[in-house]
């Protein structure tokens, strides 16, 4: 079997075992998130662990000492097994699910890691009974199709949200994804602190605080709210509250309006955690710190305009995203998103946005 090397791991991928190195960037990622956290001397519970390379990762990158491996698949179990002692490391590896494991153990944790294949929404809820005050919640989803509405129906059955495909679809699955994790979270008195939420490349990847109180869960639940959208000028509005509006016209031309939700309408991410994981990183993985460095300077407010997508509208040739940033930023809050290279988060409005287009294509 051959061995690798990822961070401080030695790994052995088994036959019958997932290992994506691909996925690097985002286990440094959170590597990096545990550290800037302070995590050492914590409980970990890596639920879906595949070829062990994160939980055994985490604990000797960010000194996470004491904690437990799943994994469903029995080839993958002896696998994370053979892995945790390559690495000289006592963590406990399990071959069970999260469910039964969930159901039957009496531990807590102070993180937990889903990285599933395809959705975890059949995991979190069993992932919440396991979590401690304080916990931190890890989740990855790869069902972006379905979250980024390319599957309508699949989002409305299993994330009980109406989604939206256009231009600022995955940062619309982002916020439908926290969402969920919120409703589901408040059933257990906890509610959700966003610290970093992000998508990349094929997946989204939450990473979250839990914070236990029913006006903490009630505060978070009351953080979603719906959008609407314009597919002709393509303005957006968006309400907290879970009070669904019937019918919206665009202020803008006037056309209707498309409704999608519930989402997440709070902040995204941490920025001092942000700048705390930037200063940590090592300068081994640019990609990574490029997108960490968007997402600490990205607005908080949700969705943003695409520049292509104003200038069809408008009939104009293309125009520099930079530059009609810079116009806009004369007058206006407004930054890049992590969520695309083209498009530009402000408060200020379609109007100014499309004046600012206007300018720059004059120029
Ligand atoms: C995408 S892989 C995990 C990859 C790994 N975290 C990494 O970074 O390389 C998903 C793993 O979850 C396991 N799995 C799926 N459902 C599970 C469940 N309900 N409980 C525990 N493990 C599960 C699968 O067997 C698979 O090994
Ligand atoms: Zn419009």
């Amino acid at each position: 079997m051959e061995q690798t090397t990822e961070g401080a791991a030695k790994i052995r991928v088994g036959e019958g075992t997932f290992y994506n190195p691909k996925m690097r960037k985002l286990r440094d990622i959170s590597v990096v998130f545990l550290k800037a956290l302070g995590m050492r001397n914590t409980r970990l519970l890596d639920a879906t662990a595949a070829t062990g390379v994160r939980g055994i990762r985490y604990a000797l990158e960010a000194r996470i000492r004491d904690g437990v491996l799943l994994d469903i698949n029995p080839a993958a179990y002896r696998n994370a097994r053979a892995n945790v002692r390559l690495n000289g490391l006592k963590l406990r590896v399990l071959g069970k699910s999260l469910q039964e494991f969930a159901n039957t153990s009496k531990e807590s944790f102070d993180i937990i890691d889903l990285d599933p294949f395809g959705t975890p929404v059949p995991l979190v809820h069993d992932a919440l009974k396991l979590c401690k005050r304080h916990a931190v919640l890890m989740v990855t989803a790869t069902d972006t199709a379905t979250l980024c509405g390319a599957e309508a129906a699949a989002c409305l059955r299993n994330y009980g949200s109406v989604p939206v495909h256009n231009e600022f679809c995955h940062e619309a699955g982002v916020r439908i994804l926290l969402s969920f994790v919120a409703r589901e979270a408040a059933q257990f008195g906890f509610g959700i602190e966003p610290l970093l939420s992000i998508s990349d490349m094929h997946y989204m990847r939450l990473f979250l605080r839990l914070e236990q109180g029913a006006d903490k869960a009630h505060e978070s639940v009351r953080c979603s709210g719906f959008g609407a959208y314009c597919s002709n000028c393509h303005n957006f509005v968006y309400e907290a509250g879970i009070e669904h509006r019937a019918d919206a016209k665009c202020s803008y031309c006037g056309k209707h309006m498309q409704f999608f939700g519930p989402l997440w309408l709070g902040k995204l991410h941490d920025r001092q955690l942000l700048g705390r994981m930037l200063h940590l990183c090592d300068g081994n993985d640019a990609d990574a710190e490029k997108l960490l460095e968007l997402a600490r300077e990205e607005l908080d407010t949700p969705f943003f305009y695409s520049v292509p997508k104003a200038t069809s509208y408008l009939g104009l040739g293309s125009v520099s995203p930079a530059r009609v940033l810079a116009t806009l930023s004369k007058r206006h809050r407004a930054t890049k998103t992590h969520f695309d290279e083209s498009g530009i988060k402000t408060d200020a409005g379609i109007g100014a946005v499309i004046d600012a287009v206007r300018r720059v294509s004059k120029e």
